[in-house]
């Protein structure tokens, strides 16, 4: 633990709370490198151990209470245990969890991700969004025939060998470790938001299959893009014969029932989903276009004289995640869920703001749909909170929380009952509500305080 955390009385109350959870860390440390099984869930002194969770709420292993705000890593716009997918998950038990062939849920599945994803013509289910991403990257330059793709720094596909420069380090484009210099040199990583390197890099060149992006920024939106970005990149993208791939793993059925797509009315030509697509179980498909989807169809692969694709997945649209799926995308279509998460982040964002400006703090809380982003503004910029427009700053500054205060501030928001990720932000679903919102900003001051009282607010 850094010094600066050793003597910290925020970590000593995090810890006091937290017995049972830091005796099954100390277990797991010897199993499991560095005793986790997600990067995000890494942290100092250590996690909490979660026992079980309803609706907005997750209660840890001592006993304590949280608003969460880590809503599943995105997948649960509907709050844990929905009653309608608990109830599907159930049936769907019964019946068996694997039947090593096609079975009925998987065509209603499908169904309803045609109905609600605009480019969605054509389905085909995988494990999880890092599989969907590094399939539809696979189809892009199978029907092309080209080798490049263009991809925004710091936006996140997933971790497969494609995608990890330039995420969170390598923004240069070297490989990260393990990757092979030769996977990575057919990446090109352009700065996001820049209208002017996306313009040039596509009259420059006639090397590139695709262009992969998250729709709405960088981590739905910490660092957001303007839809106008979105419109620009498909029409440059028709104009020089690039697919465009709008990576909805986390904006798809949460931004609204049609996702990014939907919202903006943008057709990209592929699109990965996963999280909300199987109602809080793992899941994802690549979706798009059917004349791009057929290097997967035996029998169109052969008749257009292409080589098919392969594509195994011992858990592809397995029972139980095809039922939760399906009960969750039902009620996603009737748009309420989206809404009223979406309504409830606006006015946590405006709470937030209002005890930041009450407690003179230079932070501000930004966000779009149902997210949230805590911006430490550590060049201390004097920012109004409830006025404050992230797309004037660079997204290299609106990613630069400082490290220690934002640990220090997770850790207070724990000890004070809300659960955030680590950069200080999070997802609401429909069951968040008034009480939650409260209950955050009661939080947040608290926190605050605490942190002033550690001197981590210096001038403040
Ligand atoms: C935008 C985006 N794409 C892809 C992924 C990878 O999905 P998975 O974790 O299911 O592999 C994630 C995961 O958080 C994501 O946020």
């Amino acid at each position: 633990m850094p010094d600066s955390l050793t003597n910290s009385k925020i970590v000593a109350a995090y810890r006091e709370r937290t017995p049972k959870s830091a005796e099954l860390a100390g277990k797991a440390q010897e199993l499991l490198p560095s005793g986790i099984a997600h990067d995000a869930r890494y942290m100092k002194p250590y996690g909490i151990y979660v026992d079980h969770a309803k609706g907005p709420r997750k209660w840890d292993v001592d006993g304590n209470e949280y608003v969460d705000y880590f809503g599943g890593h995105g997948a649960l716009l509907l709050g844990h245990n929905n009653p309608a997918v608990v109830a599907a998950c159930h049936a769907s038990l019964e019946q068996g969890t694997h039947f090593g062939a096609n079975h009925p849920r998987e065509i209603r599945w499908a169904e309803l991700v045609r109905k609600l994803v605009p480019c969605a013509e054509s389905v085909r289910f995988t494990s999880s969004g890092t599989e969907a991403t590094l399939m539809a990257v696979r189809l892009a330059r199978s029907v092309t025939g080209k080798p490049k793709f263009v991809r925004f720094l710091t936006h996140f596909h997933g971790w497969h060998d494609h995608m990890t420069s330039g995420h969170q380090n390598h923004f240069d484009g070297t490989p990260t470790a393990g990757v092979l210099a030769g996977i990575a040199e057919h990446v090109i990583l352009l700065p996001p938001g820049e209208v002017e390197a996306v313009k040039r890099t596509f009259a420059s060149r006639n090397d590139i299959a695709c262009v992969i992006l998250e729709p709405t920024g960088t981590s739905f939106g910490a660092a957001p893009l303007p839809p106008s970005f979105l419109h620009m990149l498909r029409e440059e993208t028709q104009k020089h014969g690039i697919f465009l791939i709008f990576d909805e793993v986390v904006t798809g059925f949460r931004v609204s029932p049609g996702g990014a797509q939907g919202e903006f009315g943008i057709k990209p030509d592929l699109t990965s989903l996963a999280k909300i697509l199987a109602g809080g179980l793992p899941g994802g498909a690549v979706v798009g276009r059917r004349d791009i989807l057929d290097d997967l169809d035996f029998e169109a692969a052969e008749r257009k004289k292409r080589e098919k694709i392969a594509h195994p997945g011992t858990y592809n649209a397995n029972p139980l995640s095809a039922a939760a799926g399906i009960a969750a995308l039902e009620l996603v279509g009737t748009g309420e869920p989206c809404k009223k998460a979406s309504a409830t982040a606006a006015s946590l964002r405006g709470a937030l703001n209002d005890v930041i400006a009450e407690e003179r703090v230079p932070w501000a809380v930004h966000g779009t749909f149902s997210g949230f982003h805590v911006f430490l503004n550590p060049k201390r910029r004097p920012i109004d909170p409830h006025r404050f427009d992230p797309l004037t700053l660079e997204y290299t500054e609106l990613l630069s929380n400082p490290p220690a205060l934002a640990k220090l501030l997770r850790l207070a928001m724990l000890s004070n009952g809300v659960d955030v990720h680590g950069r200080i932000g999070g997802f609401t679903s429909a069951t968040h509500g008034q009480a939650e919102v409260e209950h955050t900003a009661r939080a947040l001051r608290q926190s605050i305080r605490m942190l002033r009282a550690e001197g981590e607010l210096p001038g403040a």
